[in-house]
């Protein structure tokens, strides 16, 4: 189906969107014709300009938005300054999220709560002003992106799995808040995926992961943002509450 006049001048949010995942899902927001809302956790012009630069994206197709998404206050206001800017953003896409790992014994509070604010508490931060907006649009997309972990939990990630698995369960209660204004909400929840982070890991390491995925790699981040951009199109509008999993078979929910 080809794609409607609208949605070429529609505006997307991402967060964490300079991230590996993010920058995937950026490039094909550009690619379909969106402006995107991009933030970051800091204000760095230089690197948004070589990010650009390096992904070959148009800087004008972005307004960047500096928010430390666990400092509550301050960025709940930039964020609905920014918001207020625009009479319509279609989709937002939460791809924000730290680890902290340890084993539950050895996790120290702060790493625990590091992990919980920024993971799940910035879903209240940045879902909440942009969801208000949407319903009084009557439209809208919120796509949250959860882990495999919050599927099934993880040895040294309590507080990462905990955080994830919240993602899902607050996706699917707003799904039941937005249903009647046409706002849909749901869950990517990505397998093992290859970002620079995980680029640093040794060989060996690897290819004993790539063992326990039944297709014997990890994903692609152009993949996670394929099914990102599966649930804000025009197809995915009956689509709500649901967790997509993208992990190559390595868990079946
Ligand atoms: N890669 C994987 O294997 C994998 C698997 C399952 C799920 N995921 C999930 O997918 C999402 C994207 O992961 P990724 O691999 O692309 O990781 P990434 O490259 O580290 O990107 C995460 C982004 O989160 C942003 N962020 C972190 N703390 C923040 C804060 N306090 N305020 C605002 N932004 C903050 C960072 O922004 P700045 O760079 O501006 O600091 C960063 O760009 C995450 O939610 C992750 O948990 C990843």
């Amino acid at each position: 189906m080809s794609e409607s006049r609208a949605e070429s001048q529609k505006v997307a949010m991402v967060t964490g969107a300079l991230g590996g995942i993010g920058t995937a899902i950026c490039e094909k927001l550009l690619a379909k014709g969106y402006h995107v809302i991009a933030t970051l956790s800091k204000e760095d012009p230089e690197r948004t300009k070589k990010w650009c630069d390096d992904n070959g994206f148009d800087s004008s197709r972005f307004e960047f938005l500096a928010v430390d998404l666990s400092d509550h206050e301050t960025a709940m206001a930039n964020i609905q300054k920014t918001i207020d800017k625009y009479d319509n953003i279609y989709a937002l896409i939460n791809g924000a999220g730290i680890t902290r790992d340890s084993s539950f014994k050895k996790m120290s509070f702060e790493q625990w709560k590091q992990v919980i604010d920024t993971n799940l508490t910035s879903l209240y931060t940045i879902v909440h002003p942009v969801f208000v907006k949407m319903l009084a649009q009557k439209e809208g997309r919120v796509v949250n992106i959860s882990s495999i972990n919050g599927l099934r939990g993880q040895y040294g990630q309590t507080n990462y799995s905990a955080a994830k698995a919240g993602i899902i369960g607050f996706t699917k209660a707003l799904a039941y808040e937005g249903a009647t204004s046409s706002v849909t909400a749901n869950v990517v929840a990505p397998g093992y995926t290859y970002t620079p982070m995980v680029e640093t890991v040794p060989e060996h390491i690897m290819n004993k992961i790539k063992e326990t995925i039944p297709m014997n790699r990890l994903a692609g981040a152009n993949e996670i943002a394929a099914t990102c951009m599966y649930l804000i199109s025009d197809e995915a509008i009956f689509v709500t509450g649901e967790t997509i999993s993208v992990n190559g078979g390595q868990y079946m929910s």
